[in-house]
């Protein structure tokens, strides 16, 4: 068994089997799906697992508890990675009270039927588990409208719910100061670019509300416990959800034969010989978009590349544009290029895109007519240059 601090036990559980998280992003690390048993005069189960795991996470709470039964299951977050065992714990534990909010307890009842044995909580509301008392965050929409956080005062640990978690299954070690946390954060930049970056405004408000408290101890439902890294994790939070990238440039081109791919890769070397370290290509049709999404919410300078396809967009820069209009990424500066063949709509498109946005471009677009040429290197040139010195200003 795994005591993370006193009385308090990792139960969680590790899916090294699944290939999209939600059905969408790759995991080629896993993932965990962390849940903790608060062991004081009453037992609180804070969140459970995904259903597949369902009998290894029983035993794991079996080996904490014996027969003891647990008193309350506190419900964080509700989406069905954290919440589908609920049914199967409540089989296990008759008795066992569903502690939620008001939205909480109203989707047990949609996705399980269950609407007795139930306790509401509002915002600030405590629970008194003999030796210390659970506090209660409502945080909407971080990233779901029910979504909350526990606090622990006694221990000072804050159980976040998907707040300040990532991607990876734990290798061994649970809390930070136990193991390597490398992999971690890359990870956690494409957790958070793709679940939950629609949602920067919501996470502001999240951060603003635990600023007073002493917390030393962050029990998120993916990934390590952490402890040593507390201040890096909230700083990486709060540096994406106020959309602030660092001084690189993600160039996410789409090209079917290579003529794209050659004015992306000029302007890279243009950004380098401007003294752009961190310079990021992405062939879209090669990386998962997911990746292409971290890398932009990184980074402040972005250039888009698309050949014309069908008079349209090519399709998965399409895909891409759609992706980040829909998480309403702010504060980029911007520029962007296209080719075509016989009939240029690509910049078109991009111009529309840039317009919605309302990003600063950087410098005029550059449209391509069929293939690399010298001439339309300057142009590339000068749209390099002008987005290395923003960076810089
Ligand atoms: Fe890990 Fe939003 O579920």
């Amino acid at each position: 068994m795994i005591e993370i601090s006193k009385d308090i036990f990792y139960v969680g559980v590790n899916d090294r089997t699944k290939h999209r998280f939600e059905a969408l992003w790759p995991l080629p690390l896993g993932v965990s799906y962390n849940s903790y048993l608060i062991v004081d005069e009453k037992v609180a189960l804070i969140d459970t697992v995904d259903h597949c795991h369902a009998d290894l996470y029983l035993s794991k709470i079996k080996e904490v508890l014996g027969d003891r039964p647990i008193d309350y299951l506190v419900i964080n977050h509700m989406e069905p990675d954290h919440s589908a065992a609920i049914r199967f714990i409540r089989q296990h534990y008759p008795d066992i009270t569903l502690v939620g909010n008001c939205k909480t307890l109203q989707m047990v009842n949609g996705f399980y039927g269950i609407c007795q044995g139930t306790h509401e909580v509002k915002d600030k509301d405590t629970l008194s588990l003999g030796s210390r008392s659970l506090h209660f965050y409502l945080t909407p929409m971080v990233h779901w409208p029910e979504t909350m956080m526990t606090y622990d005062p006694l221990s000072k640990t804050l159980f976040s719910g998907d707040a300040f978690g990532c991607f990876g299954a734990l290798n061994g070690g649970v809390v930070d100061t136990e193991i390597n946390t490398d992999i971690y954060w890359d990870e956690m930049w494409r957790y958070y670019a793709n679940i939950v970056g629609k949602y920067g405004s919501p996470v502001q408000k999240a951060l603003q509300k635990l600023s007073g408290t002493d917390i030393r101890l962050i029990c998120s439902t993916h990934g390590p416990v952490w402890k040593e890294q507390i201040s890096r994790v909230v700083d990486l939070y709060d540096r994406a959800s106020r959309y602030e990238g660092a001084p690189g440039v993600v160039i996410a081109y789409g090209s079917m034969y290579g003529n794209t791919e050659q004015m992306a890769e000029y302007m890279a070397r243009v950004l380098v010989e401007k003294g752009i370290r961190d310079v990021v290509l992405h062939n879209v049709t090669k990386s998962h978009l997911s990746y292409v999404l971290r890398d932009i919410f990184k980074y402040k300078g972005l250039i888009i590349g698309s050949p014309t396809y069908t008079n349209d967009l090519f399709p998965e820069i399409e895909s891409l544009v759609s992706k980040l209009e829909s998480r309403d990424v702010k504060n980029r500066l911007f520029g962007y290029f296209g080719s075509y063949t016989w009939a240029g709509a690509a910049v078109r498109h991009l111009t529309a895109f840039a317009h919605k946005m309302r990003w600063e471009v950087v410098a005029e677009p550059v449209e391509m007519k069929q293939g690399f040429s010298a001439d339309i290197m300057a142009p590339c040139r000068q749209l390099a240059e002008n987005m290395a010195e923003r960076l810089q200003a």
